[in-house]
């Protein structure tokens, strides 16, 4: 356990992909919680300013180290210059689901190398505790709604969503094998919003793919009206459903995790949980909370079929509420006008 700004730190824990979306928010819970975070990240996908933003919002510098965690020899360096690590939160992976169509060996030399180097780093270091960012599309399109961590995984749709299963195999097979490790997988849904002060939110580099970016730019008119990919699905307004959570709500999710781990006594296991809100929500209903939140109108207009699309998925929070202890508290609305003020802040920089 270290010490920081003369408090006692509850242990000092590495965020790899610290600079990124769900990873800086992370950081702030963290350090809000008496932790003392070590950031790992490559700037592959994010920006060297979120480091500032993280100091400006926690009131104190944030260590970090720029680093792939394809590189093993650094990433030792980091278990030993920055004293005992206590546990880790690996977010550091390429996420593109196009992109990994196009490039599979990159995703799987990063998503599963990076994993692979760290674990092998935590066993020669002695640090036991992981946090693992897995994802809903581990499901694809399940028979029955909302999804439970008993829903079978699917087929995989892309080699991203192959990546993430993979892993999640990766750390059963290896805590199965007598690895003294305490690893809790969590199977994000759609997280989405920034932090109320607009210091730190999703920066997507190039041409955003995910709803919520790309309404942003809508709004500020950056971009034409808003393609609704396809409403002749069989959903209540007929275009797809997705369970959107609040980035804050989900870094959250990650500290209570650490906590957890902590509590359950030293024998080794893999707990997988799903992070969500329990409510599906239409792309027309995610419009309307936007509209609703920031008094932006956006025009909207009706394209075809995404393919690859799924048509709708929500979670169930029951293990996770019953087991950890952890239940999403914000609303879309507030995820939706903390993201427009993002976006505002962006605009302005
Ligand atoms: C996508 C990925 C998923 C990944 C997640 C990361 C696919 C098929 N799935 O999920 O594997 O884990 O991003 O955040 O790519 N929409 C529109 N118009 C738009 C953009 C989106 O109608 O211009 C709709 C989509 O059809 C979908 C919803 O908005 O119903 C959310 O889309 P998106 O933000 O891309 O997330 P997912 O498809 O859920």
């Amino acid at each position: 356990m270290g010490e920081f700004a003369g408090k006692q730190s509850r242990g000092r824990i590495l965020v790899t992909g610290g600079a990124g979306f769900i990873g800086s928010h992370t950081v702030v819970d963290l350090i809000e919680n008496g932790f003392d975070p070590v950031i790992v990240d490559d700037f592959s996908n994010s920006d060297r300013g979120v480091v500032e933003g993280l100091a400006e919002i926690c009131g104190r510098p944030v260590s970090c180290y720029e680093i792939n965690c394809g590189d093993r020899a650094r990433l030792q360096q980091v278990f030993e210059s920055a004293g005992p690590i206590d546990g880790v939160i690996h977010f550091a992976a390429s996420k593109a689901v196009g992109e990994s169509q196009e490039k599979p060996l990159l995703y799987y030399r990063n998503n599963l190398g990076g994993l692979m180097n760290l674990l092998e780093v935590m066993a020669e270091f002695g640090t036991r505790d992981l946090v693992f960012s897995s994802s809903c599309t581990v499901y694809g399109q399940p028979a029955s709604l909302p999804v439970t961590e008993k829903t079978p995984r699917a087929e995989p749709a892309s080699v991203y969503g192959a990546t993430k299963r993979i892993c999640e195999d990766i750390l059963t097979d290896l805590v199965a094998s007598g690895a003294p490790h305490r690893v809790t997988l969590l199977r994000y849904f759609n997280p989405i919003g920034a932090h109320p002060s607009a210091r730190i939110g999703e920066l997507p580099l190039g041409d955003p793919q995910n709803l919520v970016p790309i309404i942003l730019q809508s709004a500020a008119g950056l971009r034409g009206p808003i393609q609704i990919f396809g409403d002749d699905w069989s959903t209540r307004d007929g275009t797809c459903v997705r369970d959107y959570i609040h980035v804050l709500d989900l870094a959250a999710a990650h500290v209570r995790s650490l906590d957890w781990m902590a509590e359950q006594g030293e024998d080794p296991r893999v707990e997988v949980f799903n992070v969500g809100t329990g409510r599906g929500t239409s792309v027309d209903e995610a419009l309307d909370a936007f509209e609703r939140a920031t008094g932006q109108p956006i025009a909207r207009e009706v394209g075809p079929r995404r393919p690859g699309d799924i048509e709708q998925i929500y979670a169930s929070c029951d293990k996770v509420e019953r087991v950890l202890g952890w239940k999403a508290t914000r609303t879309i609305d507030e995820a939706m006008r903390d993201a427009w003020r993002w976006q505002e802040r962006l605009a302005n920089r």
